[in-house]
């Protein structure tokens, strides 16, 4: 994947400035028929900012120059009482999806958190899509969500698995699962 399409294409973690652009590009990519109306991912970052579970570590914006063009966070949640991040949401501005934005901030956040020497994350989402990031079902790893119907949808990536216990994953309180 090239990002020579990029002026200056670069990662860096969000700061407070950052946050309406993040709204606008989270709004862009997660809009649905009508565009007026705001995606529930938009609010649900507004709490995740503010909740004790965010860790600004964990929240990444990818930049064309100056302007914001994706973000990806993950926030602490809890397996069996130990703290395991969990993923999301992630999103890339329309007009910058399918240039390998999406997968430069996943590479970048497994980084940092192969760099805090993490035993993995867990999130909710398709899998043909987390696949490629070496993402598995969680429940093969005794990783149990709240909710069973998530089947195969959530998932693990494992940097070190003596450090990843198993049990039932709770996520940081806005996600309200
Ligand atoms: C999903 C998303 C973050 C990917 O960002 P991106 O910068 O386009 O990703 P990349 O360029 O690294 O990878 C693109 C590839 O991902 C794949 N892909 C994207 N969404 C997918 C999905 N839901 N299921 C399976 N594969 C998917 C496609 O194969 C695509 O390949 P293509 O360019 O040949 O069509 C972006 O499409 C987005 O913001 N979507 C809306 C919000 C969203 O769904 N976020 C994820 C929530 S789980």
């Amino acid at each position: 994947m090239s990002f020579d399409k990029f002026a200056i294409m670069h990662i860096r973690p969000e700061v407070f400035d950052d946050r309406a652009a993040v709204y606008a590009v989270t709004h862009a990519a997660f809009a649905g028929i009508d565009p007026m109306v705001e995606p529930e991912e938009v609010s649900l970052l507004q709490e995740l900012f503010d909740c004790d579970e965010y860790d600004s570590r964990f929240s990444l914006v990818a930049l064309d120059g100056t302007a914001v063009i994706g973000h990806v966070i993950a926030t602490w949640g809890n397996i069996a009482g130990v703290p395991t991040l969990g993923l999301g949401p992630l999103a890339v501005a329309p007009e910058y999806q399918h240039r390998g934005v999406g997968s430069i901030l996943m590479q970048s956040i497994h980084d940092q958190a192969e760099a805090e020497a993490l035993g993995g994350i867990v999130l909710l989402g398709a899998p043909g899509y987390y696949r490629r990031f070496g993402y598995e079902p969680a429940l093969a790893r005794g990783i149990n969500p709240s909710d069973s119907t998530w089947g195969d949808h959530f998932m693990v990536r494992v940097f070190d698995e003596r450090k990843l216990p198993t049990g039932h994953y709770q996520y940081a309180k806005p996600f309200g699962v």
